[in-house]
């Protein structure tokens, strides 16, 4: 069976560019190319016969993001064109949570979230950050060796998560490896949703029997009263929409700043705050590269392509980042160009400010404990994870001189 819609050969006049092949995370600036080449939007594949628009402009991004009369996020109708057991649905499917709703229905979810975090000071999640960096120092510190993705970054968001929804530190290894698998959209991604559902449900569970001082118990007794049920999704999203990002972000950070050593000379004298890196990051690597899916309501012409309903149109934030550094390249510094990667209209991530304070902590603290951290790898081998969203390294080993929390004289 043919898997494109009837429309496919209309305008479909170059392949599509499969952004689920293992050469994309090798090189994805290529694959942006041959996608900006075909004009603001370009054609592409999110896995083997699933196509979906891609928008590369930014003027594009900006019109669609903010116009919910003609675009909506619902992906039922597409779902209903795509077979049950595609890895794809981990991402994609719909569910009764704010990323998926429009109207009224997604101010009341994503209100809930709002509020929620807004109850967590600034004070408060600095203190979380640093926690969760020295109990995992005292796991890797005394090594004199670490990978940053597998031993730091994830696992810290995981730790820093399960504190802030309200589940003990030791529930944070399941998490993390749940998520992983699920955001990578391969095989075993269908394995990861159901790991990481069961996770959602076990805390949801606990929360309902004992209230405590934690986000879960926020949306569980928010004004608007949400059913437990939509709690349950609230949170399903909230966690994975956060910890994945928010790893890659703090790991590209650590690459660049490692990578380059006049940046970390310069950054352990205290001459270039590590807000540059992650606003380096967000502005030419950023770690939700395609996402933000929306459907046109109707057939409609959009900025030259003539859009189908009930097919993907995916906001590429990697190709706007990748095409900013070309514009700057040479000339720039962090702060010369402004960059999409929380998005924008009425779904932009709601959760900015937290991100920048855990991503700029969490950095800042490791590089207090460990001045001395050494790339085993130049920058250029180091390997990022496939899949068509994000833009997620592998590992990042480094070696240092033994630390431990506890030594004496030693702190961050
Ligand atoms: C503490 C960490 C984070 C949390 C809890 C979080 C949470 C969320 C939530 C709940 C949404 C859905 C909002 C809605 O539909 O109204 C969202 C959207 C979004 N977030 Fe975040 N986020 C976090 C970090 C990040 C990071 C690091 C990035 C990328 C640099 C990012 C990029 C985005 C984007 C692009 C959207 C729009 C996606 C879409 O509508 O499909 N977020 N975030």
């Amino acid at each position: 069976m043919n898997p494109y819609p009837a429309h496919a050969d209309a305008f479909q006049l170059t392949a599509p560019v499969r952004l689920w092949e293992d050469g994309f995370a090798a090189d994805p600036h290529s694959y942006y190319a041959t996608l900006k080449a075909q004009g603001p939007i370009g054609w592409a594949e999110l896995a083997p016969g699933i196509p979906a628009y891609v928008v590369t402009d930014r003027r594009a991004a900006l019109d669609l993001l903010h116009d919910e009369e003609s675009f909506s996020v619902d992906p039922r109708p597409w779902e209903a064109t795509v077979a049950e057991d595609s890895p794809i649905l981990g991402m994609m499917r719909w569910r009764p949570n704010t990323l998926f709703a429009d109207g009224e229905e997604h101010v009341r979810y994503r209100r809930t979230l709002v509020d929620a975090f807004a109850m967590v000071e600034p004070h408060d999640l600095r203190e979380r950050v640093h926690h969760a960096v020295d109990v995992l120092l005292s796991r890797f510190g005394p090594n004199g060796q670490a990978d940053l993705v597998g031993e730091f970054a994830r696992p810290m968001m995981a730790l820093i998560f399960n504190n802030l929804f309200g589940l003990p530190d030791s529930e944070s290894g399941r998490l993390d490896a749940a998520l992983g698998q699920m955001m990578e959209g391969g095989e075993r991604a269908a394995e990861g949703e159901a790991e990481y559902g069961r996770y959602v449900l076990e805390l949801i569970g606990a929360k309902m029997a004992e209230r405590g001082p934690d986000l879960t118990s926020a949306l569980l007794d928010h004004p608007l009263a949400l059913t437990p049920e939509e709690v349950t999704w609230q949170v399903f999203l909230t966690l994975g929409a956060g910890h994945e990002p928010t790893s890659n972000l703090i790991s590209n950070a650590l690459s660049r700043i490692l990578g380059n050593p006049a940046y970390y000379s310069t950054l352990t004298s205290g001459a270039r705050p590590v807000m540059d890196a992650v606003m380096e990051v967000l502005r030419y690597e950023t770690p939700l590269a395609n996402y933000d899916i929306h459907f046109a309501r109707k057939p409609m012409s959009f900025h030259g392509m003539w859009l189908q309903a009930a097919v993907p149109i995916v906001i590429s934030f990697g190709a706007m980042a990748h095409f900013a550094e070309l514009e700057f390249a040479g000339t720039h510094h962090p702060h010369d160009a402004s960059h999409m990667s929380f998005s924008a209209g009425a779904h932009t991530c709601p959760v900015k400010q937290h991100t920048l304070l855990i991503a700029t902590e969490a950095i800042e603290r490791l590089t207090q404990w460990l001045p001395d951290l050494d790339p085993v790898l130049p920058r250029e081998r180091l390997t990022w994870r496939p899949g068509p969203f994000h833009r997620s390294l592998t590992a990042l080993p480094v070696r240092f001189t033994p630390r431990t929390p506890d030594q004496p004289g030693g702190r961050a």
